[in-house]
C-alpha cells in the first residue's frame, strides 16, 4: 500500500514536471494565433488528430530512450548507436534558437504586466497601441532584456527550484482565469462566429503549409523533437507507467492550448469583427486582442493584470529551463564552469535576440515569405530543424534500436502497452514518409517551385 502510494506521488512529480515544462507561451501565445491564422477548426482538427498519432508516438519515444539510457539527448543517441550523436547535437541546436526569441516575447509580456498595473488598460485597448510598441527600438530591448537578465540570473543563482514552486501553484489558476476569460469572451455580441470558426474546421483550408504549421506546434509546445523529454525521462523511474504519463501531459497541454484558443479568437470576432488582418496577426494577436477584452470587462484592470503575471511566470519557469538545458549542454561540451557558461549562454542570447526585437521596427526591412525575423527564427526552429530531428529521430527507432526496445521499454514493471500497434506502424512508416513529403513540399514551396 505504502508502496503504490509513493509510485504515485512520484508519477505524478514526473507529469506535473514535463507538464510543467510543456506549458508555457507555446500554449498561450503561440496556439491561438496559428489557429486564428490557419483556419481555425480545420487547424484544431488537424492539430488534436497529430497530438495523438504522431505527438504521442514521439513523446513515448524520446521518454524511453532518455529512461533507458538515464541520459540526456547528446549522450542518450550516441549510447545507443555512434553514428546518431549527430542527433543529439541537432536537437540541442533547437533550444539555442528558440531561448533568444521566447525572451524577446517574454518581455512583451512583462511590458503589457507594467502597462495594467499601472491603469493603462483602456490605452493598451487601442487599436494601434501594440504596433506602436513593438515598432519602437528602445523599449522592447529594454523588456526583452528584463527578461532575459531575471532568467539568467535565476540561472546562475541556482533558484529555479524556488519559481518553480511558486509556479506550480500559479499554473493551476492562470488554467482559472483563463477558462474565465474565455467565457467571458463568449457573451460579448459577435463571439459565436468567433466560435464556430474556432470549432468548425473546413476541409477546403487544408493544405500543406497548414498540416505543417500544426506539426511544429506540436513540436513546440510539448517541448518535442529537442531533447527536452529525453532529459525529463532520464529522472523517470522504471515503475513508473510511461504510456499513461504521456497520455496524461499530452491532455494537460492540448487542454491549455485549448482554453487559450477558445478565449483569444472568439475574442478578435467579438472585438475586430472577424477581420482577415486581425486574424492573421501572428505574433501580436494575444497581445492586440485581450487587452479589448480586459477594457471591456468589470475590475478588468485588476484581472488584466494578474492574467499578464501569471503568463509572465508560465514563460518564465519554460524560459529558465530552456536555459537551463542550453547550460548544461555547455558545461558538458566545453568544460566550462556554470558560472562561464551562464554568462556565455546570455551574452549569446542577448545578441540573437536584439534582431527578433529590431525585427518589427528598425529591422522591419529584413523580411522573408513575408516574414519577419521574429518569425523566421520560429520557422526555422519550428517548421525546418524540428522535422529533421523528429525524422531522424523515427528513423532511429525504427531501425536502428528498433520500436521492440521502447516497447519493452514501456513495458517494464508488466505493464501493458496499450497502443504498441499504432506506436510501431507510427514511428517506422507513417511518421517518417509524412515527415519527408511535408518537408519536401515546404522547402519547394519557400524556394517558390510551387506553391500549396
Ligand atoms: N513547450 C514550451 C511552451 O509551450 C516551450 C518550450 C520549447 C520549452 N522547448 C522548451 C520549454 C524547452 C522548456 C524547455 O511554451
Amino acid at each position: 500500500m505504502q508502496q503504490e502510494r509513493s509510485n504515485f506521488t512520484n508519477k505524478l512529480g514526473f507529469v506535473l514536471a514535463a507538464a510543467g515544462s510543456a506549458v508555457g507561451l507555446g500554449n498561450i501565445w503561440r496556439f491561438p494565433y496559428l489557429a486564428a491564422k490557419y483556419g481555425g477548426g480545420t487547424f484544431l482538427l488537424i492539430y488534436l488528430i497529430l497530438a495523438v498519432t504522431f505527438g504521442f508516438s514521439l513523446m513515448i519515444a524520446e521518454i524511453s530512450i532518455g529512461r533507458k539510457t538515464g541520459l540526456s539527448a547528446i549522450g542518450a543517441f550516441k549510447s545507443l548507436d555512434k553514428r546518431f550523436g549527430f542527433l543529439g547535437i541537432l536537437a540541442s541546436a533547437v533550444p539555442i534558437i528558440i531561448f533568444p526569441y521566447y525572451s524577446v516575447i517574454g518581455g512583451w509580456v512583462l511590458k503589457y504586466f507594467a502597462v495594467f498595473i499601472s491603469g493603462g488598460v483602456s490605452s493598451a485597448a487601442g487599436d494601434d497601441y501594440f504596433t506602436t510598441f513593438i515598432s519602437g527600438t528602445f523599449e522592447p530591448l529594454v523588456w526583452f532584456f528584463l527578461f532575459l537578465g531575471a532568467t539568467a540570473v535565476i540561472v546562475l543563482l541556482g533558484v529555479e527550484k524556488g519559481i518553480e514552486k511558486v509556479s506550480k501553484v500559479l499554473m493551476p489558476l492562470l488554467v482559472i482565469l483563463t477558462l474565465f476569460v474565455a467565457i467571458y469572451g463568449l457573451t460579448v455580441d459577435g463571439a459565436m462566429d468567433g466560435l464556430a470558426y474556432y470549432l468548425m474546421p473546413h476541409m477546403s483550408d487544408v493544405s500543406a503549409k497548414t498540416i505543417l504549421a500544426a506539426m511544429g506546434q506540436l513540436f513546440y509546445s510539448m517541448s518535442l523533437a529537442m531533447g527536452i523529454m529525453i532529459t525529463y525521462g532520464s529522472y523517470m523511474k522504471k515503475e513508473n507507467n510511461l504510456e499513461s504519463s504521456v497520455r496524461q501531459i499530452e491532455i494537460f497541454d492540448t487542454g491549455v492550448a485549448f482554453l487559450a484558443g477558445l478565449m483569444i479568437i472568439p475574442a478578435v470576432f467579438a472585438f475586430s469583427g472577424g477581420d482577415p488582418d486581425t486574424l492573421s496577426a501572428g505574433p501580436g494577436l494575444m497581445f492586440m486582442t485581450l487587452p479589448k477584452v480586459f477594457n471591456s470587462m468589470r475590475f478588468g484592470s485588476v484581472i488584466g493584470t494578474l492574467f499578464f503575471i501569471l503568463v509572465f511566470f508560465a514563460a518564465l519557469t519554460s524560459a529558465i529551463s530552456l536555459m537551463e538545458t542550453i547550460v548544461s549542454i555547455i558545461m558538458d561540451k566545453l568544460n566550462w564552469t556554470r558560472r562561464k557558461s551562464c554568462i556565455f549562454v546570455f551574452i549569446l542570447a542577448l545578441i540573437m535576440g536584439i534582431p527578433s526585437s529590431l525585427g518589427f521596427g528598425p529591422l522591419g526591412f529584413i523580411s522573408w515569405m513575408g516574414m519577419s525575423v521574429l518569425d523566421i527564427m520560429d520557422f526555422i526552429s519550428n517548421s525546418v530543424l524540428m522535422p529533421i530531428v523528429a525524422f531522424f529521430t523515427c528513423i532511429f527507432v525504427g531501425f536502428i534500436i528498433k520500436p521492440k526496445s521502447i516497447v519493452e521499454e514501456v513495458q517494464e514493471g508488466n505493464v501493458t502497452f496499450k497502443s504498441e500497434k499504432m506506436f510501431t506502424v507510427i514511428i517506422k512508416w507513417i511518421a517518417p514518409i509524412f515527415l519527408v513529403l511535408i518537408l519536401a513540399s515546404s522547402v519547394a514551396s519557400a524556394l517558390g517551385i510551387f506553391t500549396i
